[in-house]
């Protein structure tokens, strides 16, 4: 069996990539083939760095699907982990912990919600929005129980279970899974006219609308100013709850603490993951007033690991450092930087940039049979890794801690790519 062959010159080993190469044949041999990784073995990381098994450093531009807001391993961040690992990890929810009490006051604090109830995974909190929302729907709105419906959009991206990929109109996600979920309706997204038409015709029978304030797998999709105010507005008017996936546009993402801010709106559920784990534990979140969260009584609801002791830990540090360090400021700026210096690539693949904060992304066209694949593969080679989303799209999200010299060399990395891409 090869070994990590760590004592030979960085060069030569990015030249074989073997040990890359064994790592990947194991996974592609006893993992699931449900990802298609871009083919790069990681090892270690460090702030907006990673580095592959071979050493080869690289700006990560994905941050895990912006789960890594902080950066990796924020030292913090790490720090309240271990030190919590070596008191308490795990009680279930069975019992108080006070690690999980300190955190609920604090997200309460910290957004301004009367409660939180904590999950693990994204998809998790939002398939717990659409249940209080339903629980809301029956037990306050009145709508019969085999009744309720919740209003989505089209291009959505919530998660993978099976209610959660109901709401989806991409094959790749609910094809060939059986049955659905019965009770959604599916309209246009960034089109308020069509929530009103169906606010108008179902109204009486509609719990709640949910919605990315931000599209983020749909290609980082930005909807019209005024767009989520108008559909709060109009969902206010039919006594309908406004949910907001913020999983991946909260916690400082677009230049705001949720994005929902940018339209000046307070949703009725708040959906929080990613980022709320510091990038380094799943912790999933719905924030909510009483009148919705108070409707679901012991035990109807409820995750063994939900608000346990690491994961609390974890979330509070992981706040903290968003404020501390001034990352939504960070974001903001370096996303306005970066949008003004992408749309000045001059190349034939480039459609649109697009973005808020330092959520953003480049819409390509293929060129001779070079897609936006190849451009990721060969930004990957000069040093920087991001990953299509729908074939065309590349979404570009870095830790917001990046540095303003640190963006422009990344930057340059992303003119280079398309310079030579072009040959
Ligand atoms: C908006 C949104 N909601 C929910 C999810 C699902 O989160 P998870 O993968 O943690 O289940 C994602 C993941 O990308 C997302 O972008």
């Amino acid at each position: 069996m090869a070994t990590k062959t760590t004592t030979k010159p960085a060069a030569k080993k990015a030249a074989t990539r073997t040990e890359s190469k064994r790592l990947m044949a194991m996974e592609e041999r006893y993992g699931a083939h449900n990802y298609h990784p871009l083919p790069v073995v990681l090892h270690k990381g460090k702030g907006i760095y990673v580095w592959d098994v071979e050493g080869k450093k690289y700006f990560d531009f994905l941050s895990s699907y912006s789960a890594v807001n902080q950066g990796h391993c924020h030292p913090r961040i790490v720090k309240a982990l271990k030190d919590q690992a070596d008191v308490l990890c795990l009680t279930s929810r069975a019992f108080y912990n006070d690690a999980f009490c300190e955190y609920e006051k604090y997200i309460h604090e910290y957004f301004g919600y009367d409660k939180v109830l904590p999950m693990n995974t994204g998809a998790e909190a939002v398939e717990t929005s659409l249940k209080l929302a339903r629980r809301w729907g029956v037990v306050k709105k009145g709508i019969p129980n085999d009744k309720v419906k919740i209003i989505c959009c089209e291009g959505n991206f919530h998660g993978r279970t099976v209610t959660v990929i109901t709401m989806s109109n991409d094959p790749s996600s609910y094809a060939d899974y059986g049955p659905l979920t019965p009770g959604f309706i599916r309209i246009p997204y960034n089109d308020t006219k069509a929530l009103e038409e169906a606010l108008n015709k179902h109204g009486k029978e509609v719990a709640a609308f949910i919605a990315e304030p931000i599209q983020g797998e749909a290609g980082v999709f930005v909807p019209d100013d005024g767009y989520l105010k108008k559909c709060f507005d109009l969902c206010h008017k039919h006594n309908v709850l406004f949910i907001a996936d913020e999983v991946q546009t909260g916690i400082a993402r677009t230049g705001k603490m949720l994005c929902s801010e940018h339209d000046g709106i307070r949703p009725d559920i708040v959906v929080l993951g990613k980022a709320l784990g510091g990038g380094v534990l799943p912790v999933s979140a719905c924030l909510a007033d009483d009148d919705i969260m108070l409707n679901v009584k012991p035990g109807e609801h409820g995750s063994t690991f939900g608000g346990f002791p690491l994961a609390a830990r974890v979330a509070v540090e992981a706040l903290k450092v968003v404020k501390r360090e001034k990352l939504v400021e960070k974001a903001e700026k370096m996303g306005k930087i970066f949008r003004e210096e992408i749309k000045k690539i001059d190349s034939p693949f480039i459609v649109e940039v697009r973005g808020r904060g330092l959520l953003n992304a480049i819409v390509t066209k293929p060129i001779k049979g070079k897609t936006a694949w190849d451009i990721c593969v060969k930004m990957m080679e000069n040093g920087l890794l991001a990953k299509p989303t729908h074939d065309d799209i590349i979404r570009f999200a870095p830790p917001l801690c990046i540095k303003e010299a640190e963006l422009m060399k990344a930057i340059d990395i992303i003119k280079n790519t398309f310079e030579q891409m072009s040959k």
